[in-house]
């Protein structure tokens, strides 16, 4: 049979939990979702069990198949279907057809448990009407029972009895990625643009997207895009009500410009606005935004919107991340900092007063939508600082990127629109594919994106965090680990120059003064690492190629701070 793949249908029993699956896989994969059972409700306006009782079963599968028609017509679509629509010959000929089906299984005492047992704690839970008798369990069995060949057909199965909806999601998401990549026949969606979805293909505003194991999302770039959010969020089928947090410089520029948006686009809307500034980044104020979303009756459903640099959106993100154990979320960066690194790749979380970012997760928006234009409002050290990022990624992975930056500096500095959002949109593809190839930064391809990071870190803990801005000690640590790379004989010092000329051109320090080398390697643990474990230096073996070294001696190291502390 020619199957063109298209939705993934979530099959199973009663109880074996295929709506909350499908949502969140929907969620997961950025596609829509759809009950058919709901669908049906919404029709006729009446409750399953009272068009049962009203109008017969046959009516009942007559409305199903009508439902499962229109739904497979769709495309990116994750639908649970009613536990006996897949009997019938006809639907399951064109469930299979178009979707990728995954049976949800589970014992006859599980379901009887969830059905009977945790349901009744919900009032809102109606009794199955084919499973209204005496003795439910023997029913369950016995229906369940008729029922297996056909589940039995499903491309995939899952044993749901001790897992979690949110495991159960992720076995659903693992198998649909497994499967697309084995079963060349199911006519797999590899290109990038299926996997957006038909309203989001042509979008040209799509700079690229960050394909995780888990998760799959569009990051928007463009100039005056801020205007389409609601639209773009509308299309990645967000609804419910979108809470606002940024911090009180952001919001007093766009903040009312954003509520206005969003209500054009029929989201409701709630706004919590923070101090500016690192101290915000704490457990205090994501209690405080709890409260508010407590207070506001936030479901599971409703959006939160990080609307700032990369303090608010690593903030919110770990609201979003934790509250009623993961709400959908939307990255809307304001500086750059936040457009070409923070608000890509999900490390969200709060400060400890031990510690930066110690408490957090790693937890994807459903979108991250970046107008450059936002940057002509941005302070001029925090736009400086956040062009250490940029060429970061041109050192690490894009030679080319590197030679446009080389070419353009003064108009990028000037924030020409063309220019800028191209530059914001390279750089963002480039830690795109970073985060999406290595999620967790469990293998090694995540850590040269802390390319100058090792000393610059030494800095911030050796100043306390109070004389430079981030950007500014990369910049530094960036020509250190280049030095260092020539010292260790990787790379040639024109390229260490033209670094350093680039850095200095976009306003960046390339070296120190004033600060005792000791206390820079100590707040490097640079004794401690090296004895026990060594430090993973992201060196250059060329302009756009990253290469770690475990092997760098601390000799090394020391003399490369001194020529950086050289005034
Ligand atoms: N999650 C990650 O992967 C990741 C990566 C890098 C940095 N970070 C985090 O990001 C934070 C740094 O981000 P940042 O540099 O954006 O700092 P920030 O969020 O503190 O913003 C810097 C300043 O600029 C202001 N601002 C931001 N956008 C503005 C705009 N368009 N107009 C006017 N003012 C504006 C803010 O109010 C703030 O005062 C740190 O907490 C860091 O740990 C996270």
């Amino acid at each position: 049979m020619d199957r063109r793949i298209t939705n993934l249908i979530i099959t199973g029993f009663s109880g074996t939990g295929k709506s909350l699956v499908a949502k969140e896989v929907a969620r997961r994969l950025n596609w829509a979702f759809l009950d058919t059972d709901d669908e049906i409700v919404k029709q006729t306006g009446k409750p399953i069990a009272e068009i049962f009782r009203q109008d017969g079963e046959a009516r009942f599968r007559e409305l199903e198949r009508e439902t499962i028609r229109k739904a497979c017509q769709r495309g990116q679509a994750v639908i649970a279907i009613g536990g006996g629509a897949i009997v019938d010959p006809q639907n399951y000929e064109l469930l299979t057809k178009t979707g990728l089906i995954v049976c949800l299984e589970a014992k006859p005492e599980t379901i009887y448990e969830r059905l009977f047992c945790e349901a009744a704690c919900s009032p809102e839970t109606e009794v199955r009407p084919l499973l209204t008798t005496d003795n439910p369990l023997e029913r369950i069995r016995q229906l369940k029972a008729s029922r297996q060949p056909y589940y039995a057909k499903a491309d995939w199965t899952i044993h749901t009895d001790d897992l979690s909806i949110s495991e159960v999601a992720e076995e659903v998401v693992r198998a649909w990625r497994l499967l697309r990549r084995t079963h060349p026949h199911l006519n797999p969606l590899p290109s990038r643009e299926r996997k957006l979805g038909l309203q989001l293909k042509a979008d040209n505003d799509i700079a690229c997207m960050v394909e995780t194991e888990t998760q799959s999302y569009p990051i928007f770039v463009g100039y005056g895009l801020l205007d389409k959010l609601g639209e773009k969020m509308e299309q990645a089928a967000l609804s419910g009500t979108a809470t606002i947090i940024s911090d009180e410089n952001v919001f007093s520029v766009y903040g009312r410009r954003v509520e206005g948006i969003l209500k054009k686009s029929g989201f409701a809307v709630a706004s919590f606005v923070v101090p500016p500034g690192e101290e915000t980044k704490s457990m205090d104020y994501a209690i405080k935004i709890y409260d508010f979303l407590v207070e506001h009756r936030a479901e599971r459903d409703d959006i939160i919107i990080a609307l700032g640099g990369g303090m608010v959106g690593d903030l919110a993100g770990f609201v979003a991340a934790t509250f009623l154990r993961g709400m959908s979320w939307v990255q809307v960066p304001t500086s750059l900092v936040a457009m070409v690194d923070a608000s890509i790749g999900g490390k969200v979380g709060v400060n400890h007063p031990e510690g930066k970012n110690l408490i957090g997760a790693f937890y994807q928006p459903n979108l991250v939508l970046a107008d450059p234009q936002a940057l002509s409002t941005l302070p001029q050290r925090e736009l400086t600082s956040g062009w250490a990022e940029v060429i970061k990624h041109g050192l690490i992975l894009d030679k080319e990127f590197f030679e446009f930056l080389e070419n353009n500096v003064n108009k990028l500095t000037k924030l020409e629109p063309e220019l800028l959002t191209r530059a914001i949109a390279r750089s963002a593809t480039i830690k795109a594919q970073v985060v999406s190839q290595d999620e967790k930064e469990r293998e090694e391809k995540r850590t040269i994106l802390n390319y100058g990071h090792t000393i610059a870190h030494g800095l911030e803990v050796a100043t306390q965090y109070k004389r430079f801005l981030h950007g500014e000690a990369v910049a530094i640590g960036m020509m250190g680990a280049a030095k260092l790379s020539q010292r260790v004989g990787l790379l040639v010092s024109a390229a260490v120059e033209r670094q350093q000329t680039l850095l200095q051109k976009f306003g960046l320090p390339t070296g120190f003064s004033g600060l005792g080398l000791t206390k820079i390697t100590r707040s490097m643990e640079l004794d401690k690492k090296i004895k026990e474990k060594a430090i993973r230096w992201v060196l250059l073996r060329d302009i756009g190629k990253a290469v770690i070294r475990s092997d760098v001696s601390q000799k090394d190291v020391l003399a490369v701070l001194q020529e950086l502390a050289e005034p």
